[in-house]
């Protein structure tokens, strides 16, 4: 038996069935862009942790900042006694997220949470309940944002009862419902209005790409619609962008592809090169529209996760990574010359550095796939 297999036996009396697994292979140690699992095989790292170790699996920066922090202290909690990794990483998030204005930003420790927490303080400034998600939306598994996510199968399915005030509208998916940005925004607003009535949505909540089951793509012009009507109904407008935030797009944030400056933005995952902290972040009038003391947890912001999320922007910066994710994406161009050779609509290829779909409905055939791959390979 080998020592995954011997893992996996082990796993299976100790684990909960509910908490699954894509490879039956157990990590021993990763770096490079490998995986090398506990019997010496080296997997190619596709997945990065879930797009969360952008800066590489135990960065050298990220690794030694968080040594020289767990020396020095490993909590404290900042509710309690603060420090100045917390402010530092605010001081980040509110410098690298798309506008000017005046911010503040709070952290937590998942994805999930920074959403909750964006409800919150859309529900708190605004004093209006309504929140409107988009369809194939993914935003967290607690008992709100498994209310925020679209799909039941496995997220959602016998969890219910699920939070209330919250209501779903349209996407933009360009490639089934061929509209341009602005109808599929005039489609998804009227729903809203006729549905829900303006006066009464405290926030929209857009993903800048979807990312969960395959990349959507927006059509141009659908989230900046989308955000002119937040403004014009007083109502917030936040972009999720803890799958597509932190270089993974070609820029810090996708928001910027699109020009908008969303009035809340909440991140996570390559936030901290693989440490949990997640950030909500936004104009000042509305983060501090919050009670004191209204916003916190005990780890929300661990010291040992700031001064990894420190090193991990450091790094980025540093490394220029986005620029590179630009180049990445640079290297799928052929599939694109390919979909035209194959007359497949090129339109259904699209996304921003290498976050880019390509649906499975444009190829028609197992023949369409290979001629794609030869294309690809004889161009590179
Ligand atoms: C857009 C988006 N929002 C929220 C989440 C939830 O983050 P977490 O799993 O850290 O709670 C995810 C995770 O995949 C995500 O992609």
């Amino acid at each position: 038996m080998s020592a995954s297999e011997d893992l996996d036996k082990r796993r299976t009396a100790a684990v909960a069935r509910g908490v699954s697994s894509v490879i039956t292979s157990y990590v021993d140690h990763a770096g490079g862009g490998t995986l090398t699992d506990v019997d010496g095989r080296e997997w190619i790292d596709f997945a990065a942790g879930i797009a969360v170790t952008s800066v590489g699996n135990s960065a050298p920066r990220v690794v030694e900042a968080v040594r020289r922090q767990a020396e020095l202290f490993t909590h404290t909690c900042f509710m309690v006694a603060p420090y100045e990794s917390y402010v530092a990483v605010c001081e980040q998030l509110n410098t690298l997220t798309p506008g000017l204005f005046d911010k503040r930003s709070a952290l937590f420790n998942s994805g999930a949470e920074a959403v909750e927490n964006a409800v919150k303080v859309a529900r708190k400034a605004t004093g209006r309940q309504a929140i409107v998600v988009f369809d194939h939306a993914y935003h967290g598994r607690t008992n709100l944002t498994m209310a925020l996510t679209a799909k039941n199968l496995p997220y959602k399915d016998g969890f219910g009862p699920f939070a209330g005030e919250i209501y779903r509208a349209p996407v933009s998916y360009p490639f089934y419902d061929g509209r341009t940005g602005p109808q599929a925004a005039a489609r998804a607003i009227d729903l809203i209005e006729k549905q829900v009535g303006g006066a009464n949505v405290a926030a929209l909540l857009v993903e800048p790409i979807q990312g969960e089951g395959g990349f959507v793509v927006p059509a141009p012009g659908f989230l900046a619609e989308l955000s002119e009507w937040a403004h014009t109904n007083g109502a917030v407008f936040i972009a999720d962008e803890i799958q597509t935030g932190f270089c993974r797009t070609g820029d810090w944030f996708a928001s910027s592809y699109e020009g908008i400056e969303p009035d809340l933005v909440t991140t996570a995952k390559g936030i901290a090169g693989g440490l949990p902290l997640s950030g909500l972040t936004g104009r000042a009038e509305l983060m501090d529209a919050v009670h004191v003391g209204g916003l916190g947890g005990t780890y929300g912001g661990n010291p040992i996760a700031c001064a990894a999320a420190l090193a991990a922007i450091e790094t980025m910066r540093e490394l220029n990574l986005a620029a590179e994710a630009l180049r990445i994406g640079e290297t799928m161009k052929p599939a694109r010359r390919a979909a035209s050779a194959l007359a497949l609509p090129t339109a259904a290829i699209c996304g921003f550095g290498p976050v880019k779909t390509i649906p499975h409905v444009a190829l028609r055939s197992a023949s369409d796939c290979t001629a794609l791959a030869l294309v690809r390979t004889s161009q590179s």
